[in-house]
């Protein structure tokens, strides 16, 4: 028999006789009414990842400030519901600044760190007056010949990054982001001498850490540097920026990060170098993504085939990498239930989905329930870099996206259409 009591289940999913539900609601009336593949989503949940967070932090030190990482997941809906909780935006390009400023946040609330940014993009940042956080010293160079912005903050290397996977580690030495140490401080004195007046200081480090040793390690350099600004350059810093990448379980067995711990940790290394270099009573920004909207959403997908070779077992779905890319882009492991069949005896199989590419497989040889073509298959911990990611590949339109609150669920994106297929290309 197949168990799937875990501890990343509780206490969002239910099994109703077999049947499961997500967040009170049944997944299968879900998928009868909005069809699938469906990501559907937790408000209440989104809403306590980010209280839990802000609170184990804020009982050690009370500046801190969180900003979404809205590239996890920029659905107006779920912004909206984070700016009600107090929540900053870090945004990465000048879309997600738009989406932002659309769902109504005001532009010091929001940090755009980007890289690669052209003219074009800085003008319109400039024009929005954001805060920006610079990833090179041609960056700088090009906003202050523009305009001299109240507020800059410079993306610090580090030198020490961390991930779940090399693609998602994001700083060291052979890293495209941020600038190294002596180019750090140059920089923030050059804004100085143009007439910036607010300063920042910023590092991300990578994506999915589950050891907050990493945040431990790099912060340290950061402060380092933080204080060398201090007495080479004379500013104090309004905000010192630890960046996002606090990881989540995706696997049964895996524990969850433990935020009183990574709170007196990293925070406890934050309050005792700002005392060590004099640093005053800076604001501390952490940028989380992941951790804030990972656990609180699903992918809903249909059985469309079973299939049998003298070899394998194919379970193929209606979602394919086009919907939720992580497994095929990272080898990510997304837990899967038998939405329909929680409890059924097991067999090992292959889920793969229809797209004309061979690797397009979100699992492989995993135990689940025996399921029939019609069933329904709920893909966990998709909430986050799950629809951000999603693709019209192979002509098929994006998924609907779905927000639960109370027991009561309402469509947030509208499934697309064949007609969005063409949208932009009529003569
Ligand atoms: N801040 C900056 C500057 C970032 O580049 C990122 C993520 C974050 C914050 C938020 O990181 P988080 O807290 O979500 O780990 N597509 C990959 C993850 C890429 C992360 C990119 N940057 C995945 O699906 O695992």
């Amino acid at each position: 028999m197949y168990n799937y009591t875990m501890s990343i289940l509780k206490p969002l999913y239910e099994n109703h006789e077999g049947n499961l539900y997500f967040d009170g609601v049944s997944c299968i009336d879900l998928a009868k009414e909005y069809g699938t593949p469906l990501y559907v989503y937790s408000e209440e949940r989104i809403r306590d990842n980010y209280g839990r967070l802000s609170r184990a932090l804020k009982r050690m030190y009370s500046k801190v400030r969180v900003l979404y990482a809205m590239k996890a997941n920029s659905n107006l809906e779920i912004l909206r519901v984070l700016r009600e909780e107090g929540c900053g935006i870090d945004a990465v390009s000048p879309g997600e600044v738009y989406l932002a400023l659309a769902a109504g946040y005001k532009n010091k609330e929001i940090l755009f760190t980007g890289t690669s940014v052209s003219i074009e993009e800085l003008n319109y940042l400039l024009a929005t007056g954001v805060n920006i956080n610079v990833d090179s010293g041609s960056q700088l160079e090009k906003i202050l010949k523009k305009k001299i912005p109240d507020t800059i903050s410079v993306r610090l290397n580090p030198q020490l990054g961390a991930g779940h996977h090399e693609h998602v580690i994001t700083a060291g030495p052979d890293v495209k982001f941020g600038v190294w140490e002596d180019e750090a401080v140059k920089l923030i004195s050059d804004a100085k001498e143009a007439g910036v007046k607010n300063f920042g200081l910023h590092m991300h480090i990578g994506s999915g850490i589950m050891d907050s040793g990493h945040h431990v390690r790099a912060g340290e350099r950061l402060l380092e540097v933080a204080g060398r600004i201090r007495r080479s350059v004379g500013v104090s810093l309004s905000f010192i920026d630890l960046g996002g990448g606090i990881g989540v379980p995706y696997k049964p067995e895996e524990e969850e990060v433990d935020l009183d711990e990574y709170s007196r940790k990293v925070v406890g290394l934050f309050k005792s170098k700002i005392d060590e270099y004099d640093l005053g009573e800076p604001e501390l920004w952490l940028e989380p993504g992941r951790y804030i909207v990972a656990d609180s959403g699903a992918l809903l997908t249909q059985v469309t085939t079973v299939k049998i070779t003298p070899v394998r077992k194919f379970v193929g779905v209606d979602a394919g990498f086009n919907t939720l890319l992580r497994p095929v882009l990272y080898g990510a492991y997304h837990h899967i239930l038998a939405a329909s069949q929680l409890d059924g005896p097991s067999e090992k199989v292959d889920v793969y989905g229809p797209l004309c590419e061979s690797g397009d497989f979100f699992a492989r040889d995993r135990e689940m329930p025996q399921v029939s073509e019609g069933d329904l298959l709920a893909m966990l911990t998709a909430g986050a870099y799950g629809y951000s990611m999603s693709s019209q590949y192979n002509a098929r339109p994006r998924p609907a996206e779905v927000m639960v609150r109370a027991g009561v669920a309402r469509v947030i994106r509208r499934r697309e259409s064949f007609e969005d297929l063409k949208k932009g290309q009529e003569p």
